[in-house]
């Protein structure tokens, strides 16, 4: 059975894409079949990472909410080679659903709204359709419908928070809405953390405020911050601390410790 993965943090820039992009290299290298949904319409950015720019897809999540395309017409399988211009993507079994970059189709989603039921509908429509072993979902931060219905759907939940006391406050009300939701595998990941805070005491500080295990600490990174969310990080640096713990984070999420 396909696993659901939402990637979420209470504010912005906290590193959710950076993390799910990464986190679906990884799982997709393994020879898991792995979709990534950018959910967060109204400020999509995955796409980047990948090495897409706006205009290199004619067809994005929008057009399915807007009932103008089925949800597979969105669909960019980032292993056939010929769009992306990132090489070590050729050959993987990775899947890319797009949010538009173009204000008009921004504004139009936010306008007209959409029906959540409709996105959970097209979560399933892709795990049938590509055969998926993973779907990662990068959401919009904060708390909204659609990311209330993601994460009520999620098989995991991965809170990302940085060590900053609006963060906290944050992920204290994320983590009590996702308990009531029953998510069954919640974890929190660390990132952009100072070189001088010990990953044990931190882990085990967060443990103890938000009693959730903690399944990552991620340092604040010259390296990560240079590659400015241009290449997904953990193929250009596969010996890298950052590449270390995305792929304990991989193992944790999809069960194998
Ligand atoms: N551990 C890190 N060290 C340094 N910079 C980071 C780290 N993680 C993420 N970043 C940078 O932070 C910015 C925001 O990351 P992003 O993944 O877009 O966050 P979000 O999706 O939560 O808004 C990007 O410029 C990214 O390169
Ligand atoms: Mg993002």
């Amino acid at each position: 059975m396909a696993s659901i993965i939402s990637i979420h943090s209470f504010r912005g820039g906290t590193g959710k894409s950076n993390i799910a992009a990464n986190l679906a290299y990884v799982l997709a290298q393994r020879g898991r079949r792995v979709g990534i949904i950018d959910t967060d319409v109204q400020s999509p950015g995955v796409h980047a990472i990948f090495g897409l720019r706006g205009d290199s897809f004619s067809r994005a999540l929008n057009d399915y909410l807007l009932g103008r395309a089925p949800i597979s017409e969105a669909v960019y399988p980032l292993g056939d080679g010929s769009r992306t211009g990132h090489e070590y993507l050729a050959g993987l079994p990775l899947f890319l659903i797009p949010s538009s970059i173009h204000a008009s189709e921004i504004a139009q989603v936010l306008h007209e709204g959409y029906d959540v039921g409709l996105l959970n509908d097209g979560f399933y429509t892709l795990i049938d359709a590509l055969a998926l072993d993973v779907l990662i979902i990068d959401t919009h931060p904060g708390l909204n419908e659609e990311t209330l219905m993601s994460i009520a759907v999620s098989d995991s939940l991965c809170v990302i928070l940085r060590p900053d006391e609006q963060d906290y406050q944050g992920t204290a009300v994320t983590v009590d809405i996702a308990r009531k939701l029953d998510v069954p595998g919640m974890v929190l990941v660390a990132n952009k953390v100072p070189s001088r805070v010990s990953k044990d005491e931190l882990s085990a500080q967060l443990e103890k405020e938000f009693t959730v295990p903690v399944a990552g600490v991620l340092y604040l990174s010259e390296d990560v911050a240079e590659n400015g969310s241009r290449h997904v990080f953990s193929a250009v640096y596969p010996n890298h601390a950052f590449t270390r713990t995305i792929e304990a984070l991989a193992d944790r999420l999809t069960g194998k410790t």
